[in-house]
C-alpha cells in the first residue's frame, strides 16, 4: 500500500501526509513538491521527516510523475498541488495504473476531469475527485441528505471561517491564496432549475445562521465545483454555493483584487520581473511555513460549513441540514485547514484498501459512503451534526 502525495509542502498537502501516516496508518508514503527543501521543512515541522520518503517532483511533468508511479510502485496518488495540474497528473495515473484523488478542479477543470470517465472505466481504475472540505465534505453531506429524501429540490452550501483573536485582524486564508483570488475574479456558475446559470461574482447575497461563534452572516455566490456535479449526480433541481467570510476578510480579498494581485502578467519591480500573483503566492507560502513552526497552544481558529438539503419525503416537505465544524487542534499541531487534508487522505486509504474501487472518474458524492466517512472525520475532531426537519398533516 503506497501513496504518492504531490504538493506535500503546501498548507493542505502537509496535513494530508500527516493524516495518512498518523490516522490511516499508511506506512509507505512519498511526499513531494517542486522543491524538496520545502517538503523537508514541512515534514520536519510536523515531525514526519523520518517517516516518509521525500523527493522533488513537478506535478506538471507528466512523464516524471508516471516514472515515479512506476519506479516507486505507487498504488494511489493524492494531488495537493494547485488544481491546474489535475489533468496531467490524471494522465500519468491512468498510464501507471494508480488510483487518483485531488482537492478539486474549480468548476471548469472538474468537468474536464469527469469527461475522462470512460477511459478510466475501461482501464478499471478509480479516480474520486474534489476531495477537500469544499468541494469534498460538502458533496458527501449533500449525498447524505439526498439519500434521506425521495426528491431533492435544492442543496444550498455555505462555507465560512474565522478566529477568536481579540484584535479583529484579517484571518489567514484557509486555502491557497491563488484559488481565493480566482474565486473573487471569475463569474460564478450555479445549478438552477436543472441547468448551469452564470451569476455575478459575489451575487446572490443572503443572510444565514452558522454555528457559534459565527451566528448570522452574509454570504455570496462564488464559482465552485459543487454546482458542476451535485445537481446531476444527486438529481437535485438546484445547487448553490456561497461563501460567508468574516467582513474584514472579505474586505482584504476585495482590496487585493482591486490592487491587481490576481494579475499573472509579470511586472517590473526594482529590476525584477515577477507577476503580482506569484509574488503574493510566495508571501503566502512563507506564512504557511512559518505558521507550522510555532504551533498555537489553544483553539483559536475554525472552519464551518452548512449544507441544507430540501425536498420531499412521502409527499411531504423535509429538510436535512448538516453543520460541519473544525477548530485547530493544538495537540496534533494541525490547523483547522486539516478539514481539507483529511478527506483526500481517507479516500486515498479507501482506494488502496479497495473500499472504493468503482472504475471511472467520479465526484465525491458518487463514491464515498457518507456515514462511515463522517465517523472517520469525528476521529479527527471534525464534527458533523445532522438536523432533520419533517412536516406532518392533521387533516
Ligand atoms: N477542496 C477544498 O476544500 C480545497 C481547500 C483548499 C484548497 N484547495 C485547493 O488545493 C490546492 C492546494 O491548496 P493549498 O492551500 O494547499 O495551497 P498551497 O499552500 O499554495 O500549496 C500548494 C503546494 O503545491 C506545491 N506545488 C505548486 N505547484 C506544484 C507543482 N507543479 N508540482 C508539485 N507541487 C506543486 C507548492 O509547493 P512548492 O513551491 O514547494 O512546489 C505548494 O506548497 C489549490 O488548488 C486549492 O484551490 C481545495
Amino acid at each position: 500500500m503506497k501513496a504518492l502525495v504531490l504538493g506535500a509542502s503546501g498548507q493542505i498537502g502537509a496535513y494530508a501526509v500527516q493524516d495518512l501516516v498518523e490516522m490511516c496508518g499508511v506506512k509507505d508514503i512519498v511526499a513531494s513538491s517542486r522543491k524538496v527543501v520545502n517538503v523537508k521543512k514541512a515534514m520536519g515541522d510536523l515531525k514526519l521527516d523520518k517517516k516518509v520518503k521525500m523527493m522533488e517532483l513537478d506535478a506538471r511533468d507528466t512523464d516524471m510523475v508516471l516514472k515515479t508511479i512506476r519506479s516507486e510502485k505507487v498504488d494511489a496518488v493524492v494531488n495537493c498541488a494547485w488544481y491546474q495540474t489535475n489533468l496531467g497528473v490524471m494522465d500519468a495515473c491512468l498510464k501507471g495504473g494508480a488510483a487518483y484523488t485531488d482537492l478539486g478542479g474549480f468548476f471548469d477543470t472538474c468537468l474536464k476531469q469527469i469527461d475522462l470517465h470512460k477511459k478510466w472505466e475501461d482501464a478499471g481504475i478509480n479516480a474520486t475527485i474534489g476531495l477537500g472540505s469544499t468541494p469534498g465534505m460538502t458533496n458527501i453531506a449533500g449525498a447524505a441528505g439526498a439519500k434521506k429524501l425521495d426528491t431533492v429540490d435544492s442543496i444550498d452550501i455555505v462555507c465560512s471561517w474565522g478566529n477568536t483573536l481579540p484584535v479583529k485582524e484579517a484571518g489567514w486564508p484557509g486555502y491557497s491564496i491563488r484559488t481565493v483570488l480566482d474565486e473573487f475574479t471569475q463569474q460564478s456558475v450555479q445549478w438552477v432549475n436543472g441547468k448551469y446559470e452564470k451569476q455575478q461574482i459575489l451575487g446572490g447575497e443572503k443572510e444565514v445562521v452558522m454555528p457559534d461563534p459565527i451566528g448570522k452572516i452574509k454570504c455570496y455566490f462564488i464559482k465552485h465545483s459543487e454546482p458542476a456535479t451535485m445537481g446531476k449526480y444527486l438529481k437535485a433541481k438546484n445547487v448553490t454555493f456561497r461563501i460567508g467570510f468574516p467582513p474584514q476578510d472579505m474586505n482584504t480579498f476585495l482590496t487585493l483584487r482591486a490592487l491587481g494581485f490576481a494579475d499573472e502578467k509579470p511586472l517590473d519591480a526594482g529590476g525584477c520581473k515577477v507577476s503580482p500573483l506569484d509574488y503574493l503566492t510566495a508571501m503566502y507560502q512563507r506564512g504557511v511555513s512559518q505558521g507550522r513552526e510555532t504551533p498555537p497552544k489553544e483553539e483559536f481558529e475554525y472552519d464551518m460549513f452548512r449544507i441544507d438539503c430540501a425536498g420531499k419525503k412521502a409527499g411531504m416537505p423535509m429538510t436535512v441540514t448538516y453543520y460541519i465544524v473544525t477548530w485547530n487542534d493544538p495537540k496534533r499541531n494541525a490547523s483547522s485547514a486539516r478539514d481539507t487534508a483529511v478527506p483526500p487522505a481517507i479516500v486515498s486509504h479507501w482506494q488502496m484498501t479497495k473500499r472504493i474501487k468503482a472504475p471511472g472518474v467520479f465526484p465525491a458524492e458518487a463514491t464515498v459512503e457518507p456515514e462511515a466517512f463522517f465517523k472517520e472525520l469525528g476521529k479527527r475532531k471534525i464534527k458533523v451534526d445532522e438536523v432533520v426537519t419533517t412536516a406532518q398533516k392533521f387533516y
